[in-house]
């Protein structure tokens, strides 16, 4: 991974005079946050900052406010993003894209602070060859983003989460079900698979592996006949959703189940709520570098966290690169028995 070094200072410290931040794509619990450390580390190096609503849609609409006082308080504990979020089609073609550069420049920003997920970091990378200094922070709850262990949101969301299985798990252990449990994860079976072993579940469906739903079908049939018990099975919906899961358990066994086979669909309850603590020092921390590499010169690069510190890496290097489950989170989740399928190349 290409780390920057952040050490040499500009020349003129005041060349960047008015900043730009914007939230995109699926909002994500810490964006708030990140808000707020792009906003004061940019005061505090003598910038204004511009909040650009509705994301990039408020680029097109110049829906534009500029970011200070009682906005910026009592935010640091709300979920969702102050400057609200949008997936915005203009971004999707390269008129579009020039359109919002020349209107980058228009509102007179110097610089530009973009984040969201994969698909809003793609349209920052494409303003910065464009020659338009950006640096993306990565935020999404369903943490597929390469170059970075952690993004803003997935920390919140998989506590969420954890909290909701667990009171599920009370009904399956009093009521001797089989739950079967989505969670988000549009590509990415992150939030299945750590919460899967956070709550002790005993499968997991994961996109990045091949589901043997033979396998799990057995297993809940004898784990049923052996002990009655209940079982917890975690879905990722990348994968596909919670109905059609059922059906295709359904047609493997062949008839009915003889426990009760119930679904929970968590849905958008998982994206929401009060950013942990981990997600508001994320955010923090991310806000805060974002901010300092724009006014040391970096460009075309996202935040990141890697092994505990946080660095900038290059966008070339990230954007549209498949994010693989740790080594380690697979060896963990395999010691502790978590059946989540087999590897796609077996
Ligand atoms: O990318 C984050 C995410 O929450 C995915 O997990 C989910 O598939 C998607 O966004 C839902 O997006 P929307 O709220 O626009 O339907």
């Amino acid at each position: 991974m290409l780390t920057r070094n952040l050490s040499s200072q500009p020349e003129d410290p005041f060349f960047m005079k008015t900043l730009g931040v914007l939230t995109s794509g699926g909002d994500a619990p810490g964006m708030n946050p990140a808000l707020r450390a792009v906003a004061r580390t940019a005061f505090e190096n003598g910038c204004r900052v511009v909040g650009i609503n509705n994301g990039y849609d408020g680029i097109f609409d110049g829906n534009v406010e500029e970011l200070g006082g009682r906005l910026l308080s009592g935010m640091i504990d709300r979920g969702g993003t102050i400057l609200q979020s949008s997936r915005c089609k203009r971004m999707y073609t390269p008129e579009g894209i020039d359109e919002a550069r020349r209107r980058l420049q228009e509102l007179g920003i110097h610089g530009l602070v973009v984040i969201g997920g994969d698909g809003s970091l793609t349209g920052a990378q494409e303003l910065s060859n464009r020659g338009m200094p950006v640096v993306g922070i990565p935020a999404s709850i369903d943490n597929d983003m390469a170059g970075t262990e952690m993004a803003i949101g997935v920390d919140t969301a998989a506590n969420t989460i954890m909290q909701l299985i667990d009171r599920i798990r009370d009904t399956a252990r009093s009521h001797r079900r089989c739950f079967l449990i989505e969670v988000m994860g549009r590509n990415s079976g992150y939030l299945a698979l750590t919460t899967a072993i956070s709550c002790g579940a005993e499968f997991a469906v994961i996109p990045e592996y091949y589901c043997n739903i033979k396998r799990i079908v057995t297993q809940l049939h004898e784990r049923y006949q052996q002990t009655r018990d209940n079982s917890i099975i975690v879905l990722a919906e990348g994968v596909c959703d919670a109905d059609t899961f059922i059906q295709r358990m359904v047609a493997e066994r062949g008839s009915e189940f003889e426990q009760e086979v119930r679904k929970t669909v968590l849905g958008h309850v998982q994206r929401g709520g009060i950013p942990t603590h981990f997600d508001r020092m994320l955010g923090s921390r991310f806000g805060e570098l974002a901010v300092t590499g724009l006014l040391q010169q970096e460009t075309g690069c996202m935040t990141s966290l890697s092994k505990g510190r946080t660095t900038l890496v290059s966008f070339d290097q990230v954007i549209g690169k498949k994010k693989h489950p740790a080594p380690e989170l697979i060896r963990l989740a395999r010691n502790l028995q978590i059946d989540f399928g087999d590897p796609t190349e077996v």
